[in-house]
């Protein structure tokens, strides 16, 4: 069960209070491989990568000219146009027929993330769907496409929100590792390893001004910013992967004892892996420096973590981040994606 209508309302206060920061910084955009077009509300394209440019055989001058729907001849024709606003925090995906400068069709794979980045609105990502075919093979493609798409995902976050960038890292390393010891299999630990990384990526969806005001958030900005659960789980799933990490994002508020956000489930209603990510991600979080404090002690930590087993946490769960906090020879900054894309293939 999935509360569209909530989110939808939720989406229509994000909206209400989007602001603008002014710092540029596109790199991990302008390198992408695929084709990526940053387009405003009207669908006016605003910038293309240069991956874009190749593809559609533009100048970039013509490129930011044009409106997405040039892009599709047809549109007009056919009755189909290239989908105009979607809320902030929302993400759509379908296939398309593009038009080349020279005219050529071709049939392409359109996702569009709706958030707020430097002052644009939406981006598309673009994968031709012939490239699906190419010599590389499929698993090598979708190998490459899926890691560097975690890639650029992470570098967006960490140009908007450097916060929340290292703390998904983290969690999702402290996440495999109590995994590991609880013994989960090698497929169970890729699934976590991969909600761990995006659990908070709904934060995307989050206007910067309520995600990095330095002072005290009042009821209406906390509850936006526990939308975030929703917008990442919305985000997600469509993904065509095996594990349900849109279940194990949109949990990862749960508590134990019902106390815990969106939807106050209980005990076994929760996912496993969203068990783990919860005290992952508590822990990492009090453990490290926030715009609004500093990092508190370990041994207040620890003991806090302890007194919240079986009512917020699970004790196993709780007991194994303990032993690994404890021990002093995790690795906290350690990012897994190769050994993860070695596993999935
Ligand atoms: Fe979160």
């Amino acid at each position: 069960m999935f509360r569209k209508e909530s989110v939808m309302k939720n989406n229509r206060i994000l909206t209400a209070h989007t602001g603008h920061i002014n710092r540029m910084n596109l790199k991990a955009v302008k390198d992408f491989f695929l084709p990526i077009l940053l387009v405003n509300s009207k669908n006016q394209i605003l910038y293309a990568n240069s991956a874009a440019i190749t593809f559609y055989g533009y100048e970039k001058s013509e490129l930011l000219k044009m409106n997405i729907n040039h892009l599709n001849k047809n549109a007009n024709a056919s009755g189909i146009t290239e989908p105009t606003l979607i809320n902030l925090g929302r993400r759509l995906e379908y296939n398309a027929l593009h038009y080349t400068k020279q005219g050529l069709p071709v049939e392409v794979h359109v996702n569009i993330f709706s958030i707020e980045y430097y002052g644009f609105n939406m981006f598309y990502f673009i994968a031709p769907v012939s490239m699906y075919n190419t010599d590389l093979g499929r698993n090598d493609f979708f190998k490459d496409a899926f890691k560097k798409m975690l890639d650029l995902i992470l570098e967006i976050t960490q140009n908007r929100d450097p916060y929340t960038y290292s703390h998904q890292k983290r969690v999702a390393n402290l996440s495999y590792e109590i995994g590991n010891q609880l013994g989960l299999s090698k497929n169970e630990k890729v699934g976590l390893y991969l909600a761990g990384i995006l659990h908070d990526v709904g934060k995307l969806g989050i206007p910067i001004s309520i995600l990095l005001k330095p002072g005290k958030l009042d009821k209406e900005e906390y509850d936006i910013i526990k939308t975030h659960c929703e917008i990442g789980a919305e985000y997600l799933k469509d993904f065509r992967i095996p594990w349900p990490i849109h279940k194990y994002v949109l949990q990862h508020h749960e508590r134990l004892n019902g106390s815990g956000y969106p939807y106050g489930l209980t005990g076994k209603e929760i996912e496993f892996e969203s068990k783990i990510i919860a005290v992952s991600d508590v822990a990492e979080a009090m453990l490290s420096n926030r715009s609004y404090r500093s990092a508190l002690d370990m041994d207040v930590v620890l003991g806090e973590l302890s007194q919240a087993k079986n009512t917020l946490f699970d004790a196993e769960i709780v007991d194994v981040c303990i032993r690994i906090i404890k021990d002093g020879t995790f690795k906290w900054e350690k990012l897994l994606h190769d050994e993860i894309i070695e596993i999935i293939s």
